[in-house]
């Protein structure tokens, strides 16, 4: 149990990560009754707004209680709200000079000024909800003005860190003039996702997993990230990064690095961490030749990339990609790990599939392999497919599925949002899943020479191959994973 007087201020208190998962998650903790006591909540952004205006907007995304729910739940929920209301307010300021920050300083300091529980949770947590284009202004003036005086000061700050190796190791090195490695939370959400946590025990609590978990045993990996939906009206931001930098680089390595790192000495954050940077280490850049770029393009009544008027004409940013990347250790080598991810795509799914080697031929003439999926979203599963005898007189195989999902095994259980997860970890004080400063600094040793190729640094820039929107991705994609020894089983 949290105790103790907390002040989250969250920056850029009016902007869409604010409104859409740093407040719902934070309302989420606060209700269930995870946050301290006598939490304090300050929204701080450059828009003019009075309190109330901040309230509305601040309340705008979070979800009431279910229809079915009792009306003693809907009354707590609206009680709670209220109350998460109460506790919060609004200072308009800039993010570039001291005159804000001298504000919110004075703030906190009549919240605190009228506590008497000094507690011993940390009394002064800044979350960052940002461009990245002022991360580094707003943390120096942050240090400046809002710290002295602050027994356990905290920062919290979520990607894009740079755009590559050096520009990355640019921001890293400014912040960390100001932040200590201790006082700074890098988000990555995947990290708070309950399939991801779920990793590290699946695969050193389960024998027969963590035994066949190695080259000698598996065939290929692959890590699929799809989403329904194409940039639309975000083809500005989104153009400066493209997929690759969006999703790859960070939320679906960490997801690779914990599938694949060795047994850490505890579960302890430095422990973990340690051996995800070990894993990491061993991944040599990704090459030109084990890379798929594709564009998404107009299909029946939905837009081409290249349509979204925010997006600037004739660009070549890649909405899809399929990278392999090696892992040079005695566990991997010679495992290709395959990621795919791409927007406008058929459907809506996160996943893992680790697809085992042919069983050797000769009592069977052509039986499917294994594959083991962790469906990390919508509905978390695990299933293996696996081969059986066909019911009935006659031996023959078929394949079964040994199936885990969540809903259905753990009917009740409430599934938190990444967020919830991750706040209530930087409210702790835990870093585990948080990215560490040499985590980052490898993953973009692994993504920069790709990155400046696709940018066209290294001469012309590739161009994506088209593929329709809502489609599978491009035509080239099976053939692309077919060349890993990936087999299209026979239950699809
Ligand atoms: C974000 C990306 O980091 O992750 C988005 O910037 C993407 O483009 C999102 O849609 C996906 O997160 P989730 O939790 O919806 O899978």
């Amino acid at each position: 149990e949290l105790k103790g007087e907390t002040i989250i201020v969250v920056l850029g208190a009016s902007g869409d990560l604010a409104k859409k998962k740093t407040f719902p998650a934070l309302f989420g903790l606060y209700k269930e009754g995870y946050l301290p006591e006598d939490l304090s909540i300050i929204g701080y952004a450059r828009s003019k707004l009075s309190d109330e205006e901040f309230k509305d907007r601040q309340i705008g995304h979070i979800k009431g209680p279910k229809e079915d729910a009792s009306s003693e739940e809907k009354s707590e929920h609206d009680a709670k709200l209220k109350k998460f209301q109460e506790i919060s307010s609004y200072i308009s300021g800039a993010y570039d000079n001291d005159d804000g920050f001298l504000a919110l300083t004075k703030a906190m300091e009549e919240i605190e000024g009228k506590r008497q529980n000094k507690g011993s949770g940390p009394n002064r947590i800044f979350y960052m909800a940002l461009p990245p284009s002022v991360f580094t202004v707003v943390a120096t003036n942050l240090k400046k003005n809002c710290y002295k005086g602050a027994k356990d000061a905290r920062i919290v700050i979520e990607k894009p860190f740079g755009k590559d190796l050096e520009s990355c190791r640019e921001m890293m090195s400014a912040l960390k003039s100001q932040w200590s490695e201790d006082e700074t939370y890098r988000i990555d959400h995947y990290l708070g996702k309950e399939m991801v946590k779920n990793l590290l025990l699946l695969r050193f609590g389960n024998l027969w997993i963590e035994s066949s978990w190695n080259k000698n045993f598996i065939s290929n990996v692959q890590i699929t990230f799809k989403e329904p939906f194409g940039t639309e009206g975000r083809g500005g931001y989104f153009d400066e990064f493209g997929i690759i930098r969006d999703v790859c680089q960070n939320h679906l390595l960490q997801t690779l690095s914990i599938l694949t790192m060795e047994r850490p000495v505890s579960f302890s954050a430095e422990d973990v961490r340690d051996e995800k940077v070990k894993v990491l280490r061993c991944i040599p850049a990704i090459e030109k030749k084990d890379t798929l770029l594709g564009q998404y393009v107009a299909a029946g009544d939905k837009p081409g990339y290249l349509d979204d008027d925010t997006v600037p004409k004739g660009s070549v940013c890649p909405t899809f990609a399929a990278l392999t990347l090696f892992i040079n250790n005695p566990r991997w080598e010679g495992v290709p790990f395959i990621m795919k991810a791409g927007k406008a795509l058929n459907e809506a799914k996160v996943e893992v599939r680790v697809q085992y080697k042919d069983v050797t031929p000769g009592i069977f003439s052509d039986i499917p392999r294994n594959e083991l999926v962790l469906r990390i979203q919508p509905d978390e599963a695990i299933y293996m497919k696996m081969n059986a005898k066909t019911p009935g007189l006659l031996t023959r195989a078929i394949p079964i599925e040994l199936d885990l999902s969540y809903k259905r095994r753990f009917e009740r259980a409430k599934i938190p949002e990444a967020y919830e997860s991750l706040i209530l970890d930087a409210f702790k004080g835990d870093h585990s899943n948080f990215v560490r400063d040499d985590e980052l600094d490898v993953a973009w040793e692994i993504f920069t020479p790709i990155l400046h190729w696709i940018d066209g640094k290294d001469g012309e820039a590739p161009k994506p191959e088209p593929y329709p929107y809502g489609s599978r991705g491009p035509e080239k994609l099976d053939e692309f994973i077919n060349q890993y020894g990936f087999k299209r089983s026979n239950t699809g």
